[in-house]
């Protein structure tokens, strides 16, 4: 995969997005990430969770998921005029392409990929994440990655997570933003 982001004359990266499906481990390679790279790390959810003073589960319960979704996209358009900042994602962002364009004015998009066994091994033990309240969450997943595949896939680089440790992950995303940045 190529590096646009030096091709496309109306970015200008000074940041790291992360996106990816659940559990492809966004929130601990990020935080792993932005330690390395003396970043400021912020987590989508975790922001709209402490502007609310809610959970994301309440939110989706009490509100509905495009109630969710418009938070979402106003956090997104928010962190531009950041620096030096490492952005984790939660795993629907970037199905509004809105989102996607918004962030890759400023910061290099890093897709963490899983296929869907590895994301149920990992989230299968976890019970906070609504979308996957379901009677069968395993094909859930199947199902919302296939929808979500072609949104993943618009990122600047894509990291596959299966066979690979967390650290290597961040190893692997801190080299390719080091190397997106230096024009090779
Ligand atoms: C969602 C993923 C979650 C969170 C919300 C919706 C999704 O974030 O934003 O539950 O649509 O995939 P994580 O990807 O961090 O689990």
């Amino acid at each position: 995969m190529g590096y646009p982001a030096r091709m496309q004359q109306d970015r200008h990266i000074v940041n790291l997005a992360l996106i990816g499906f659940m559990g492809t481990g966004k929130t601990s390679v990020g935080r792993l990430v932005a330690e390395q790279l003396h970043f400021e790390f912020l987590d989508t959810d975790e922001l709209i969770q402490s502007r609310t003073g809610r959970t994301i589960a309440d939110i989706f319960a009490l509100d509905g998921e495009p109630a969710f979704r418009a938070l979402e996209q106003q956090v997104v358009l928010e962190l531009a005029g950041h620096k030096r900042t490492l952005v984790s994602t939660g795993g629907g962002l970037p199905t509004n392409s809105t989102n996607l364009a918004a962030l890759k004015k400023h910061a290099l998009v890093i897709c963490l990929w899983a296929s869907a066994e590895k994301v149920w091994e990992r989230i299968s033990h976890q019970a906070h994440r609504p979308l996957l309240n379901d009677p069968d969450p395993r094909k859930k997943i199947q199902e919302l990655l296939a929808v979500r595949e072609p949104f993943y896939k618009q990122a600047d680089v894509l990291v596959n997570t299966d066979l690979r440790t967390m650290r290597e992950v961040a190893q692997q995303v801190a080299h390719q933003y080091r190397f997106a940045l230096s024009g090779h």
